[in-house]
Formats: C-alpha cells, structure tokens, sequence
C-alpha cells in the first residue's frame, strides 16, 4: 500500500495460531485498575493475582550470594542437579512422591511449565476437558497448540465439585488431556483425595493424560494436604506442575517445575532447549533455598490467608444477595452476583466488576474470564483493611442497584 505521502507501507500479518488467542483477562483487569489510579481515584485493587508478603529474606540472601560468587553461567536446561533435588525431595518430604531427576524439569514460572506441558503433549484436533470456573490461561493455552477446551461446570452447590463421573460423561475418542487444578484460581475449590484419585484413576485406565496444577497446593485450608504426586501406581499418566510463585511470595522470580513420566519432561526440556534455555541461574539458587531451607514462612504465611479468607467470606455473605462459596484453599473469594444480573441494565459479571470499578473504585476480576458471567473474583491477598473498604464500598454499589 502506498500512502498519501508516497511512503510503501505493508499489512501486518500475523499467524493464524497467535489470533486464537486473548491477552490474560486478569491482567486486562490489572490494567484497567491501574489506569483509574492514574487519573486520581482511590482504588481498592483485590485483582491481585500474587501475595502481598515480601519474598522470606533466607531466599533473598541466597540470591545475592549467587550473584556475588558470579553464578551467572548459563545451566542445564532444566534446571541444576542441586535444585531438581531440591524440587524431588521437598515433593517426597511433603506429599510421599517419588521422582528422578530424569522426571523433573525446572522452568520460568508454572506457567511456562504448563505451556510446554500442553505444547508437548496437544495437537491439532485434541479434545481437553477443562473444569469451569478455569484459571484464565488453561484455554488459551489449549487453543494456541491446535486443541479443544470441551468445559465442565463444576457443582457450585457442592463446593465447586468436580467428579470422575461427571468427567467420564465427556470422555470422547479424541479426548487427550484433563487438566485439574487444586486448590483452584479463581474458585478456591479444593479437589478431595478421593475424588483426584477417582479422576486419575479413571485417566489412566482410559488412556489419557492428566495435568495436575498445584501451584496453589501448600494453600490448603482443608487439613488434608495432598499432591497427585503421590499416587504413584498411575505415575504414566499424569503430571505434576508446582510453582515457587505463591507459596514463597517469589511471583517475580519466576521459577516453576513440571514432575512426570521421563518421555513426557524429556519432551518439555527438549522444547525448552530451543526456547527460553534454563530458568535464572541465580533464581535457581534462591530456589533451591526456598526448598530446602525452613518452611516456617510457609506456614505463617498460610495461617494469615486463613485468616483473611474468613473475614472477606464472612463480609462478602453480609451483603444482600450476594452468595459466596467457602474456598477451600488459594486466596480468591469467587461470590455468586447472578441476583443482580437485570438489575440497572446488567447483563453478567462483566458489567458488574466494570460498575464495581467505575462506580465504587473496587478493582475485581470478572467472572467471564474464568469461563462463567455468575462470578466475580477478589483476591483476598491484601491487608485488612483494604479488604474492609472493599466490602463497604461493594455494599453501598450492590444496594444502589
Ligand atoms: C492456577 C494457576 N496456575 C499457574 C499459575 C502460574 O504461576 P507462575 O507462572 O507465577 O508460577 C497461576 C498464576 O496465577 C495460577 O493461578
């Protein structure tokens, strides 16, 4: 195309593969927050998708000891001997697993795992059964790699519950992949040993892998800590992806791990060789720190989110109509608005946390992000007073309508 001033200009085309994609509802949210506070309005962000907690100063220490002793070579691509044992004996220590280092691959966040997880294992025409309300990125990332989200609404009435049964039903010849997600972002909902067992057991007898995100699992307010990991008489068939993210406060650092079958993690390193190489040298370092070194943080940090859970659930159930689920681990609160869909020209959770943020300055995640236009999600990893003023300014919103 030639323009007005004579200068030669070409369309841009971008591939097919890159169009299926949305940017992260969660953080378009952020966003969207961010440019209010710019403009001068007092905004309480529970949008947050990352503790509020500073990263534990041992973890620090062990960063800048890297940085001072130059560890600053590149390293295997999937990670050093020193934290894969980290990453294998901190899983056996806490959830009775038993990995190789063979089985383990260290990446750039949980994210980036599970990117290369679905890369390697969907291709075009897959059938993947994703239980609703989804973490924001499980579809997006099925879709870029070729594959189908065939979605399965979970039983809010019970917690958000996701069955073998109700997964079996959806069970079709091109099913490749269930992905499970326990504790859940955005629901909170916490998977029963059982019912894990039950879906992966199910998996295996058919043929079809799961995908187990625990990037949330040491956020398990249930007392009944459990990991995938440790049903190791279906180990083939599954895989593991963990995340230093939310359990040691270390969202910027970026470093996650995948656990599973040798041909699967070798696939993932291979992919990853010709990707981004290996996580941060020095993160490695501080990594392996957090695995090895105290878990007390760990706990103190837990003991608060329980805490704060509480007192937004218990708010959040004050206001008239609004229904709110008990979440039974991560820190999302994931309240039911639907009362006031058609109210004052509402039509789903989109107008609502839009309405929240314009109108009340309270900066949510809307539900439709997640899969469902019922549901806002709050992000109770805040101080609490913040979580006060959010509940006061959504009370008088929800009351005006
Ligand atoms: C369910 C879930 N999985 C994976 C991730 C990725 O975390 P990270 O890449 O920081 O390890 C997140 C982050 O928000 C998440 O909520």
């Amino acid at each position: 195309m030639t323009t007005a001033t004579g200068t030669v200009t070409h369309p841009i085309q971008l591939t097919e593969r890159i169009n299926r994609i949305e940017p992260s509802a969660t953080m378009a949210a952020v966003a969207e927050a961010e440019k209010l506070r710019q403009s001068g309005f007092d905004v309480v962000d529970m949008t947050a998708g990352e503790p509020h907690f500073m990263t534990p100063e041992h973890i620090k220490e062990a960063a800048i000891a890297a940085v001072r002793a130059n560890f600053s070579r590149y390293t295997p691509v999937g990670g050093t001997t020193e934290l894969k044992d980290a990453i294998i004996q901190r899983h056996a220590t806490d959830f009775g697993s038993h990995y190789k280092r063979e089985e383990t691959c260290a990446s750039v966040g949980g994210k980036h795992a599970l990117f290369n997880v679905i890369s390697v294992l969907v291709d075009h025409g897959d059938e993947v059964i994703l239980p609703v309300p989804y973490w924001v990125s499980f579809k997006d990332m099925v879709r870029y790699v070729g594959g189908t989200c065939v979605l399965l609404k979970a039983d809010e009435t019970q917690g958000f519950r996701v069955t073998a049964q109700m997964i079996e039903r959806l069970i079709t010849p091109k099913t490749k992949l269930i992905i499970l997600n326990s504790p859940s972002n955005p629901s909170g909902a916490v998977m029963s040993p059982a019912d894990m067992t039950e879906v992966v057991r199910l998996a295996h007898e058919r043929g079809i892998w799961v995908i187990s995100d625990e990037c949330y699992v040491y956020l398990n307010y249930t007392g009944h800590d459990f990991s995938v990991g440790s049903l190791n008489e279906y180990r083939d068939r599954f895989l593991v992806v963990g995340s230093l993210s939310k359990t040691y406060a270390m969202t910027g650092w970026r470093l996650g791990y995948t656990l599973g079958p040798t041909a699967v993690v070798g696939a993932v390193q291979k992919l990853q060789s010709q990707q981004t190489s290996n996580p941060t040298s020095i993160v490695q370092k501080a990594g392996t720190a957090a695995l090895s070194g105290s878990q007390q943080c760990l706990w103190e940090m837990k003991e608060e989110y329980r805490r704060l859970r509480d007192h937004i659930v218990n708010g959040l159930r004050t206001i008239p109509g609004v229904a709110c689920t008990m979440p039974q681990g991560a820190f999302y609160a994931f309240p039911n608005v639907s009362t006031f869909i058609g109210k004052s020209g509402i039509k789903c959770s989109a107008d609502i946390a839009h309405g929240l943020l314009h109108k009340a300055h309270v900066a949510t995640v809307a539900g439709e992000g997640f899969g469902t236009t019922e549901h806002v999600r709050l992000s109770y990893a805040t101080a609490a007073e913040n979580i006060d003023k959010a509940l006061e300014r959504m009370r008088g919103y929800f009351a005006a309508l």
